[in-house]
């Protein structure tokens, strides 16, 4: 036993916010499913942060039980990874609170994300929108993960959560392990159909920029159609001079497992109809199954629970030996 090597941890969360994106699965799920047998993973639906922009109940419940099925769908097994909602484990809450207490305001003022949001949600600028890196701090530290793999967006937030580690470290000791993040490399990254220049996302206003993984063919093929390109006909990856057509590659690529010169043969003299036509195609035949898989799952609600219920124990488990640790440090009487 004792020279059994301990394998790194992985922590990574989506927030339940909406149905899943083509890009949540092309940049981040696709890849968790091959990470299993190397790391010991744990995967969070981070329904806590998704509150801090108002939901409809019923809405965030559904998206919620929707992802879990999803992530099942995507080949993240159950009994290799630990799968679980934020919410029911409540020692997320109880280090947050504690974090709250040792992030400052002028970090927090300084979150792209915080002013990003703030300004799409003018009406709703609430103290957890505000907070939210410190929640993900807790989210990461609970579990003191080695790696986060996360998008580029959110790179930000490892960073601060690494300085609050840090800082409480220097206070009180080694308690926290203090994480890296894990940024999938650049051909995982989907933009917007329609605007190529933004991150593909289920917040773009216009919804034929955006694909989800669990759309109808139909409607996939529509938007594929649509897709932004340019006009010279050809297709050739070149992402910042022609950034619709390099998008599409870049799926395609992901899709198919062909590379950018296999790609270029392929439609060399073929026009853009023909390349939006096999890209939308690779799409739908990639998702198929995890469609028809989500819906097969969804049917069976009781085994939902059974893995959501004991993804939430697992992770209870190491979550809670933390916050103990964390309330002895900061002088909390024992109960
Ligand atoms: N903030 C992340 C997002 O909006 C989701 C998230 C919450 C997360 N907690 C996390 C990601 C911990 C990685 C690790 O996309």
């Amino acid at each position: 036993m004792e020279n059994v090597v301990q394998k790194k941890r992985i922590l990574s969360g989506i927030q339940p916010s909406g149905d899943l994106t083509l890009g949540s699965y092309l940049g981040a799920i696709k890849n968790w499913a091959a990470l299993a047998d190397e790391y010991d993973c744990y995967y969070m639906l981070a329904d806590m942060h998704t509150i801090t922009v108002r939901q409809v109940p019923a809405d965030l419940r559904r998206h919620t039980l929707t992802q879990v099925a999803a992530y099942i769908a995507s080949g993240l097994d159950p009994e290799k990874n630990v799968l679980f909602v934020q919410s029911h484990v409540p020692a997320h809450a109880q280090l947050g609170w504690v974090l709250d207490c040792y992030t400052m305001f002028g970090e927090l003022s300084r979150m792209t994300q915080f002013k990003d949001k703030s300004a799409k949600n003018a009406d709703n600028i609430n103290a957890g929108l505000f907070t939210y890196p410190a929640l993900m701090a807790a989210d990461i530290l609970l579990y003191q993960a080695d790696l986060v793999p996360v998008g580029h967006d959110q790179k930000q937030h490892v960073e601060i959560c690494r300085d609050i580690a840090n800082r409480f470290n220097g206070i009180y000791g080694d308690v926290f392990k203090i994480p890296e993040p894990y940024i999938p490399q650049v051909g995982a990254r989907v933009m917007s159909l329609t605007s190529p220049e933004n991150k593909m996302s289920k917040s773009d206003r216009d919804q034929n920029g955006c694909v989800y993984m669990l759309e109808k063919p139909e409607d996939i093929m529509r938007k594929f159609k649509k897709a932004v390109t340019d006009s010279d006909a050809c297709v050739r990856f070149d992402p910042a001079g022609k950034p619709g057509v390099s998008n599409l590659m870049q799926i395609y690529s992901v899709a198919t497992g062909k590379s950018f010169e296999t790609i270029e043969a392929e439609f060399d003299g073929r026009g853009y109809g023909d390349f939006k036509k096999a890209v939308g195609e690779s799409v739908v035949e990639l998702l198929r199954p995890i469609r028809e898989e989500t819906e097969r799952l969804l049917a069976d609600k009781a085994y939902l629970e059974s893995v959501y219920r004991a993804g939430a124990e697992k992770a209870s488990y190491v979550a809670n030996r933390t916050v103990s640790k964390v309330y002895k440090k900061v002088g909390f009487l024992a109960r």
